[in-house]
């Protein structure tokens, strides 16, 4: 088994050009959790705009956004610990027709939760079923903020009496 940095890496659980997602335990804590690391082949753009999407998702508290615990940036790798969500996406469970409760449920759930994102002036940038994981049977998290960024708040322009 592989350690790195009070982890114990357990098996790896899924891999994309970007990131590689494992599930270790955090031996401090003795806790499942799931490490995203960042293919250390990127750039140093790609890599700041990782350690973003770490900050980004720990600045964000709501019972619909997955949890980040750590941002953990080494010389030689980077990655996220954050909450493990071992049951499974909206994709794969939206191979049957989904009923009308089960679906209201997400659509308000994840509403919430856009919208919250979007008043700390934050664009999501990837909604979709594959990045909606499940906590239990019925509570949706938003995921996988690897493209998300902040935009400028609108700015209040005065305007005199001759621009009406
Ligand atoms: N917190 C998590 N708990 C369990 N599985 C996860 C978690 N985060 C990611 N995964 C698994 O890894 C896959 C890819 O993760 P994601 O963050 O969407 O990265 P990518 O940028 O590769 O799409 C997900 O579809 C899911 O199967
Ligand atoms: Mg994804």
């Amino acid at each position: 088994m592989k350690s790195i940095a009070g982890y114990d890496v357990i098996k790896l659980l899924a891999k994309g050009g970007m990131a590689a997602i494992y599930l270790a335990e955090q031996t401090s804590l003795k806790r499942q959790v799931v490490l995203k690391f960042l293919n250390p082949k990127l750039d140093e753009k790609i890599r700041k705009r990782f350690i973003d999407e770490g900050r980004i998702i720990a600045s964000l508290k709501h019972p619909n956004i997955i949890t980040v615990f750590d941002v953990v940036s080494s010389g030689k790798y980077d990655f996220l610990s954050m909450e493990y969500l071992p049951d499974g996406d909206l994709e794969s469970r939206l191979i049957s027709k989904p009923d009308v409760y089960f679906s209201l449920n997400i659509i308000k759930k994840i509403s919430d939760a856009v919208h919250l994102i979007h008043k700390q002036g934050i664009i999501h940038g990837d909604i979709k079923p594959a990045n909606i994981l499940f906590r239990g049977k019925d509570c949706p998290l938003l995921t996988d903020f690897g493209i998300s960024h902040r935009i400028e708040p609108k700015k209040e322009v005065d305007l005199s009496p001759d621009d009406l």
